[in-house]
């Protein structure tokens, strides 16, 4: 059994500690049409021109995250892109980051030791996200899920491994939903409440660039992408389940004034 953890912090490199498996197509996903998926956002550094993360629309001001997304980034370097599939496009729109809300229990340095907890943020934009076919939000649970349910997972991480880079084109994968006691078998006191896994098979998942992004399931925002085994490798995926977080994410997008806009949700 492989417990190796790979975290996704693919702008930090001392820790994309490549392990040697084959080449193997790991997200094994589809294209997707952003009308299908039009609740992702893409988190650049747009100096860079480059795609680091993905995070969900959950109103018209506010994208959920994982937190070790943006813990070493200046709000001020990053853009939010939102309405398009297209993960090399910097033609927009994009939004500014006004705030970044870290959960408060949320600790770096655990995520260098793979304790990783709490690893969840909220980011305020600005101006005022509008909504379309292209560009919405995605409704937070208000019921936990149920084991034995196929996600919808997206985003545009590494799509090989162990030699990948960022896909141009959103890919889309359905995956099972398993339970945390079984999850637990493939990671040692790493599975809390908190967590969610989903698995489909060998040579399908999450990779480098793909933390931060949603899983779906009843077009709700059931997780988001936190940590993981070395890509594909046939270890479940980990998520940090959004229903656990409710007070959190809801202390701050009941929302008060931001500039520009009062009428936030
Ligand atoms: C880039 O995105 C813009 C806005 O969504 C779109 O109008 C344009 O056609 C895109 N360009 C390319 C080359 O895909
Ligand atoms: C994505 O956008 C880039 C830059 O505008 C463009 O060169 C590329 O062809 C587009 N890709 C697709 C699949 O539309
Ligand atoms: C699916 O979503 C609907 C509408 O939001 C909700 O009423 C229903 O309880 C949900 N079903 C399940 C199984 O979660």
């Amino acid at each position: 059994m492989n417990i190796q953890l790979i975290i996704f912090l693919c702008f930090t490199p001392n820790i994309i500690l490549v392990v040697f498996a084959k080449n193997v197509k790991i997200i094994g996903g589809v294209d997707a049409d952003i009308k299908e998926i039009p609740y992702i956002a893409s988190l650049r550094q747009f100096k860079k021109e480059e795609h680091f993360c993905s995070g969900a629309i959950i109103s018209h001001y506010h994208i959920l995250t994982a937190a070790h997304c943006i813990d070493s980034l200046d709000k001020s370097e990053v853009r939010i892109y939102v309405g398009s599939a297209n993960s090399s496009n910097y033609t927009g729109p994009y939004y500014n980051i006004q705030d970044i809300k870290m959960h408060p229990k949320y600790n770096k340095a655990n995520i260098k030791k793979l304790k990783t907890r709490y690893d969840i943020a909220v980011l305020t934009v600005y101006p005022r996200i509008p909504f379309n076919q292209f560009q919405n939000k995605i409704n937070l649970p208000n019921q936990d899920i149920e084991t034995g349910e196929l996600g919808l997972i997206s985003g545009w991480g590494w799509k090989t491994y162990p030699i990948g880079w960022i896909s141009d084109t959103l890919q889309k994968l359905s995956m099972w939903i398993i339970s945390n006691e079984q999850c637990a078998n493939y990671f040692t006191n790493l599975i809390r409440e908190e967590h969610i896994c989903v698995y489909r098979n060998r040579e399908t998942g999450t990779c480098f660039g793909d933390s931060g992004g949603p899983l779906i399931n009843n077009n709700t925002l059931i997780g988001i992408s936190s940590i993981n085994s070395p890509c594909a490798s046939g270890d479940p995926d980990v998520y940090v389940r959004v229903y656990t977080f409710l007070e959190f994410i809801n202390s701050i997008i009941n929302c008060h004034c931001v500039p520009f806009d009062c009428n936030c949700l």
